[in-house]
């Protein structure tokens, strides 16, 4: 006979709490998720997906026996004990994390000492503590989300570690969450609930520092002749650096790491300290989102009646996120130097068309080349590396390509007939002894 497993409660059903919701149905709990969105509610109860994810449609069309969703609390705190709370923490004016969501379902959550309160939303050190001082009787473990948009489920199903913090006297619900985790096979880190919100925090404040880090090394690379693409390689390496976030481009965005980073600034600047660091990680990706437009001007001088063709709007590719993108800074500015902005994205361009006044939305990345002065390649789409650009090329007034991923292939472009120019990167000279 098989052992049913214990049933799954998730509060928020947005990218986290949908991916949860569906790979722990995925791992044969039954799952009820609740969300404050009738219209969400409605749609997945249809078996539509809400977001672009890659794998999500398959796991919740294979597991729709399993996944409950509802708006009602008192439906899910009658199925399930062990609820992950995943509601959206946006920042606020200051920069601080937004708990009222957070909040508003902590006054929903019975303080019986049967359900278990799991904390999956990013929140700052030192929530836990303050709702476990409000809530006596409510079991708090706090469970950060590491997953990254556009390979979601891969990251749920097969994480690098898995963080479980809790206090003393809440083991119990602690070894519950654990043993949920034990079949994924990732490292558990079982520690306190405030390092637990802090490993969270640290680590999107040093995926980004390597971001902006490598950024700068680009720019640098630029005055000096070197190709960041070589020095990221022989960088990586080297086992204390490692390879991975040491790509330069234009900047990082998406729902986290802005507001992330934004949230340990503030919290550390609440305490009295001033982050240093992190103030100059901010700066440079403010900063790098705009040297395109330096790019454009160098090649172009005015933009004035200029048409700019931008490949790529959402904040990553594989996924229609648009929130922090680089395209919202992006255009606006190019309209500002009085370029016409005309942009395609294969997915985003429905939540783009709300967010880019005045953006002509194509339907094709030739459609949008048509006629343009310049493109640039805003986020790397595997569709864009497949683009027949002699084609392209052919329909633009002007061959011009700023590759703000360093995502193509310089010499298939020169070859194509572009201008080609990335971010740090020597197209000029060939590199001796470098495989082609
Ligand atoms: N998106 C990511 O890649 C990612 C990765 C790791 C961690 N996180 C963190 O996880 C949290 C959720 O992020 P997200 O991107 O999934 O947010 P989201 O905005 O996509 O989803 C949040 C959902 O919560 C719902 N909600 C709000 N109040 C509610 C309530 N009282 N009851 C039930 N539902 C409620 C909203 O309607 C929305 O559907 C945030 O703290 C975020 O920082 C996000």
């Amino acid at each position: 006979m098989t052992q049913s497993r214990e049933p799954v409660g998730v509060i928020g059903v947005g990218w986290v709490g949908l991916v949860t919701a569906s790979c722990f149905a995925e791992l044969g709990h039954p799952v009820i998720a609740r969300d404050i969105l009738p219209e969400k509610v409605a749609s997945l109860s249809r078996g539509e997906t809400t977001i672009h994810e890659p794998g999500l449609d398959e796991l919740l069309v294979r597991n729709a026996e399993r996944l409950t969703f509802t708006t009602e609390m008192a439906e899910l705190l009658d199925a399930a004990r062990l609820l992950f709370v995943c509601v959206d923490t946006p920042p606020t004016r200051s920069g601080d994390a937004d708990l009222s969501r957070v909040r508003a379902v902590v006054e929903e959550l019975p303080a019986d000492g049967e359900h278990v309160l799991i904390m999956k939303s990013t929140v700052p050190a030192g929530t836990g503590e303050a709702i476990r001082r409000d809530r006596p009787g409510l079991p708090y473990v706090s469970c950060p989300e590491f997953l990254k948009e556009g390979t979601a489920v891969a990251d749920f199903m097969h994480p690098d570690r898995v963080v479980i913090g809790a206090d003393a006297g809440d083991e119990a619900a602690s070894d519950s969450v654990a043993g949920l985790y034990e079949p994924l096979g990732g490292e558990l880190v079982r520690t306190d609930v405030a390092s637990a919100e802090m490993i969270k925090l640290a680590s999107n404040a040093f995926l980004a520092t390597k971001i902006s880090f490598v950024n700068e090394i680009a720019n640098v690379c630029e005055e000096v002749g070197a190709d960041v693409g070589e020095v990221a390689r022989g960088m990586g390496l080297d086992q204390r650096i490692g390879p991975s976030f040491l790509r330069a481009g234009i900047g990082y965005g998406g729902s986290c790491f802005p507001k992330d980073l934004k949230a340990l600034k503030q919290l550390a600047g609440n305490t009295g300290y001033h982050f240093q660091l992190l103030t100059a990680v901010i700066e440079v990706n403010e900063l790098q989102k705009r040297r395109v437009v330096q790019k454009l001007n160098n090649h172009l001088g005015s933009l004035v009646g200029k048409r700019i063709a931008l490949l790529g709007l959402a904040f990553k590719p594989d996924t229609d996120d648009m929130r922090e993108a680089s395209s919202l800074v992006l255009a606006p500015r190019l309209q500002g130097e009085g370029a016409e902005v005309v942009a395609y994205d294969p997915v985003a361009g429905d939540a783009a068309r709300e967010l880019l006044e005045g953006v002509e939305l194509r339907d094709s990345a030739i459609a949008a080349l048509e006629g343009a002065d310049a493109a640039v390649l805003v986020t790397e789409w595997g569709e864009f590396a497949a683009l027949d650009w002699s084609d392209a090329a052919s329909r633009m007034a002007r061959p011009l390509l700023i590759d703000g991923r360093n995502f193509l292939d310089p010499k298939k472009l020169v070859e194509a007939g572009f201008e080609y120019e990335g971010i740090g990167r020597a197209v000029a000279h060939e590199v001796a002894g470098r495989p082609s």
